[in-house]
């Protein structure tokens, strides 16, 4: 079988195709493999004007064969034992100098354990964010593995990236599973983004009373302020549209569980290894498990009584929310950006805070206006927390007083919001020389003589305990 492609695609799913497409229009000739044969002819067929450039493939040899070695084949398929499979099923058609790329939302931990593996080929893993449309007309792209390997697909992968300005938002992250971690700090970011965003839709609906087309027209508003981003936009949309069933706001007739693929609460799990805190993700991660416990839910409102009541007038205004939600999100990019810093070393990596939030500036679905100054601000110091970065602390103290009008009122009227609340007390906690740690270190004295330090230096490592 003749060479007819520069690179090679495992995996014709939503993302798979879309991807093939990007590469074909933008970057490559491309030779494509699904596992059903006739998914990979019917994606050739829709293809189009693109299908000269794609070539169907129905077996795994051909595919290999269809490729100009040294190849490059990018995987798109099932995180976890598909993956795994996957591999071993090509690894008798692939040379040593070959390189398979995993595109999928692989947990950074398998990705460690696959560069290490002793694979007879070289391996990338690689975060890919922006759904179907980023996928098909300029995803954000975060590598993982040896430089080299991504240097030779990197003209490919920036070619087919987004563009922030023109500077494309795909770059190498660091060795072994360093793209698909920062992937996963994305994730935790996107369900914390999300999370927020959903607390100040509820104040609007419960605590004002106001119907989804204005809380779309507040959220297109915002849109054009600090706040401008993918999710706030999509917020706005979603907010704004119909049921063409019923005619009723879209909003109101979907039932409020969320679902999860589990990529945030890898970010949560992580930070608790690293003792990093990130306590507005862990929020938003727990809000959706929350959800999920519908019946239950039921349950407590009938013992209880529904909790959100519509706010006195003019406790709150529209302006509170936006300060409020601007400053929860300073404080949860914050956290995932220490966490990331703290990652580096534990696992060896030199991650680079800067290039992480540049890499997320187009492209993928937390972009927003806001980190370009994120990047800005992490370029001057990079192990600055961003909270004491001047152009946030600017930011916040104009913002935190409505974000604290807005988490009591919240908590005055029954509003659960779990992620805005977790960022003031982070805010209040990192802003407090004199916590109440003393406490707790003198309870684990008292119980397990643990020890602690004194205030004063003087060596006296245990307290004068005695029951009362
Ligand atoms: C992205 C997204 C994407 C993720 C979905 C679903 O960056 O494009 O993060 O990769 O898979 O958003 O995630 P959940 O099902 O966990 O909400």
């Amino acid at each position: 079988m003749a060479v007819t492609a520069d690179i090679g695609l495992i995996g014709l799913g939503t993302m798979g195709s879309a991807l093939a497409l990007n590469i074909a229009e933008n970057a490559a000739p491309i030779a494509v493999w699904n596992r059903t044969t006739a998914r990979t002819h019917a994606f050739h067929a829709e293809a189009a004007d693109l299908a000269p450039r794609i070539t169907p493939c129905d077996t795994l040899e051909a595919l290999v064969a269809a490729i100009r070695p040294p190849r490059a084949i990018i995987l798109m398929v099932p995180a976890g034992q598909a993956v795994d499979d996957q591999l071993a099923a090509l690894t008798p058609y692939l040379a040593a100098d070959d390189l398979v790329i995993d595109a999928g939302n692989a947990n950074f931990h398998d990705t460690n354990r696959r560069a290490r593996a002793g694979l007879s080929f070289h391996f990338l893993g690689m975060g890919v964010s922006g759904g179907e449309e980023g996928a098909r007309h300029g995803p954000a792209i975060m590598g993982g593995g040896e430089k080299a390997d991504w240097d030779r697909v990197a003209p490919i992968l920036t070619a087919i990236a987004a563009k922030h300005e023109t500077e494309a938002c795909a770059d190498w992250m660091g060795p072994e599973g360093a793209g698909h971690f920062v992937k996963a700090v994305h994730n935790g970011i996107e369900y914390a983004d999300m999370q927020m965003i959903a607390e100040v839709y509820g104040m609007m609906r419960d605590g004002f009373g106001l119907p989804a087309p204005a809380i779309g027209t507040t959220f297109e508003r915002w849109n054009n302020g600090v706040l401008q981003s993918y999710l706030i936009e999509i917020s706005a949309a979603v907010a704004a549209a119909t049921d063409p069933l019923t005619g009723a706001a879209m909003l109101d007739v979907i039932l409020d569980k969320a679902g999860q693929k589990g990529t945030g609460r890898w970010t949560a799990i992580e930070a608790q290894h690293l003792a990093a805190p990130i306590p507005v993700i862990e929020a938003a991660v727990a809000a959706r498990n929350v959800s999920a416990r519908l019946d239950e839910r039921k349950a407590g409102e009938a013992v209880y009584g529904p909790a959100p009541e519509r706010l006195p007038a003019g406790m709150l205004s529209e302006a509170d929310l936006e300060a409020a939600l601007t400053a929860g999100k300073i404080l949860c990019y914050a956290q995932g950006f220490t966490m990331t810093a703290a990652a580096g070393p534990a696992f060896g990596w030199n991650l680079q805070l800067p290039a992480i939030a540049r890499v997320w500036r187009a492209g993928c679905i937390i972009r927003s206006a806001m980190l370009d100054d994120m990047a800005q601000a992490l370029t001057e110091d990079p192990a600055r927390n961003l909270m004491l970065a001047p152009l946030f602390t600017a930011h916040l103290k104009r913002s935190l007083p409505a974000l604290r009008r807005v988490v009591s009122a919240a908590a005055l009227h029954g509003h659960a919001m779990p992620a805005l609340s977790a960022g003031l007390a982070w805010f209040d906690a990192m802003r407090t020389a004199c916590g109440t740690a003393n406490m707790i270190q003198a309870q684990r004295d008292f119980f397990g003589a643990h020890g602690f330090e004194r205030l004063d230096g003087a060596d006296r490592p245990h307290g004068p305990w005695a029951m009362a």
